[in-house]
């Protein structure tokens, strides 16, 4: 098992499959990478997941850009299949309705989707995009498709009344609403939702904390008195939150990524890849990587 200098085991690994995206969505920190010209083929991210599953590494999370675009989706979905017992995409959804079933049958557990908003005209000035419908339709059908869970992704930049109605709606699409602090990438910083962490809790009738990390769980009443689930996930200027932090990047050249926020300690595993090294030497990579590993608030 891989575990770094501050004692954290490496246990997920996110791979960005393209930086390319259909959307356009002003605050996206796009993975915290650069755009990418030769994306890593179906063959390549086999083998790093190879190699990922010989450390230990059992959870893999495939991101963007929007990872739909790729063609080979539900193929690259399957091979990951092969080596990890968790499998799931983080994916802005609009794409997602016509081939969530079979991302299911290829071995997808679970599913994000990124909605910031359910009212039309905010949506395309979010995003740049009219594609509302396609993305309420993409939650339908991966709930339906027996995705689970399936949590909404909702960066917090609207005032509370906007979020509790995109809230509301996620909840009747049998889908968990995840609210996050949106971070700037550039300067690490953002804006404190502690107003809105402190609106739903004062609403909550059960809360549970998901171990270490700042990430709490407010159970609330639904329109219809139904129990319902927010997740709320602060990581700004949060030491807990990477204290917990298990997980190492790829980005969509190939290289291995230790953090989300900065790209010190990069390290290129797809060179040596397209060489034709052997697996010891993909491993030893993945070591070096996991050694430049530090906590980004500590
Ligand atoms: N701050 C917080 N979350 C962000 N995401 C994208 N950019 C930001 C940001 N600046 C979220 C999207 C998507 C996930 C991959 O990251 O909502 O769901």
């Amino acid at each position: 098992m891989l575990i770094d200098k501050y004692g954290r085991p490496v246990k997920s690994i996110r791979i960005s499959l393209t930086s390319r995206c259909n959307l356009h969505c002003f605050y996206c920190h796009n993975e915290g990478q650069m755009a990418t010209k030769h994306e890593m083929t179906a063959d390549e991210i086999e083998i790093l997941l190879k190699v990922a599953s010989k450390l230990d590494i059992k959870s893999v999370k495939f991101t963007g850009g929007e990872p739909l675009l790729r063609n080979d989706i539900v193929d690259i979905v399957a091979r990951a299949n092969k080596y990890m017992e968790d499998v799931s995409i983080t994916t802005n959804g609009t794409l997602l309705a016509p081939i969530a079933k079979k991302l299911k049958a290829a071995g997808l557990n679970r599913i994000n989707i990124s909605l910031d908003t359910v009212d039309r005209k905010k949506y395309e000035e979010i995003t740049g995009e009219d594609m509302l419908d396609e993305v309420l339709n993409g939650i339908k059908e991966a709930s339906a498709a027996g995705l689970n869970p399936v949590k909404v992704n909702i960066v917090a930049i609207l005032p509370i009344e906007k979020i509790m109605e995109t809230v509301k709606t996620v909840w009747k699409l049998g889908a968990m609403p995840q609210i996050i602090e949106m971070v700037n990438i550039e300067n690490g910083d953002g804006d404190d939702i502690s107003h809105i962490e402190a609106y739903i809790a004062s609403r909550a009738i059960k809360v549970r904390h998901r171990h270490m990390h700042r990430r709490r769980i407010y159970t609330l009443l639904d329109d219809e008195e139904n129990e319902r689930e927010i997740e709320v996930v602060r990581p700004i200027h949060n030491s807990a939150f990477c204290a917990a932090c298990t997980r190492l990047r790829v980005t969509s050249d190939g290289k291995l990524k230790p953090c989300l926020m900065h790209n010190n300690g990069l390290v290129d595993v797809i060179t040596p890849i397209r060489k034709g090294v052997a697996m010891e030497e993909i491993m030893k990579l993945f070591e070096r990587a996991v050694e430049n590993r530090y906590p980004y608030w500590r």
